[in-house]
């Protein structure tokens, strides 16, 4: 186990633009694998390398069926709209409403260098566009329209 801190936004790290990886190597390979510890264990859908006081463009996304390792990911195509809940890990214990896009398709490196594009809908979509934010040092606080109030939160 390779259990990273995880960084709140009171911090600098998760208001930086990080850089793209051009390594593919055992460095990279580490920081994705204990970046999947702290994810599992922090029981997150997604996590950026920002938020673990790493400054490039590393992004894991839990579908459900797999954990997606996105390096220097980019959005291709968005559709739809959606209106919910939306929380990080940066940001313990608050949510808020953020409007995202229903469908979001994003390409992106994996782990060896080797392009691949992947799809999202719901969820998944909201995750991708999160956590591409935090790429460019954006955290949903900044995105959103209101925290959740103590009622909305109960009732979630
Ligand atoms: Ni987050």
């Amino acid at each position: 186990m390779g259990l990273r801190r995880i960084h709140t936004d009171k911090e600098p790290s998760l208001h930086k633009v990080c850089k793209p990886v051009t390594s593919f190597d055992w460095r990279l390979h580490k920081l994705l694998n204990d970046m999947r510890d702290t994810l599992l264990d922090a029981n997150g859908v997604g996590l950026a390398a920002p938020q673990v006081g790493i400054l490039r463009r590393v992004v894991l996304v839990d579908t459900g069926e797999e954990i997606l390792e996105l390096i220097n990911p980019e959005l291709v195509s968005t559709s739809g709209e959606q209106y919910g809940a939306e929380g990080c890990l940066s940001v313990p214990g608050r949510y808020g409403w953020v409007k995202r896009p229903m469908f979001a398709t994003v390409k992106a490196q994996d782990r060896y260098g080797n392009w691949y594009e992947a799809e999202g809908e719901e969820l998944i979509a909201r995750c991708f566009c999160h956590e591409l934010d935090h790429l460019d040092g954006v955290v949903y606080t900044q995105v959103m329209d209101r925290f959740l109030t103590e009622e909305e939160l109960e009732e979630l």
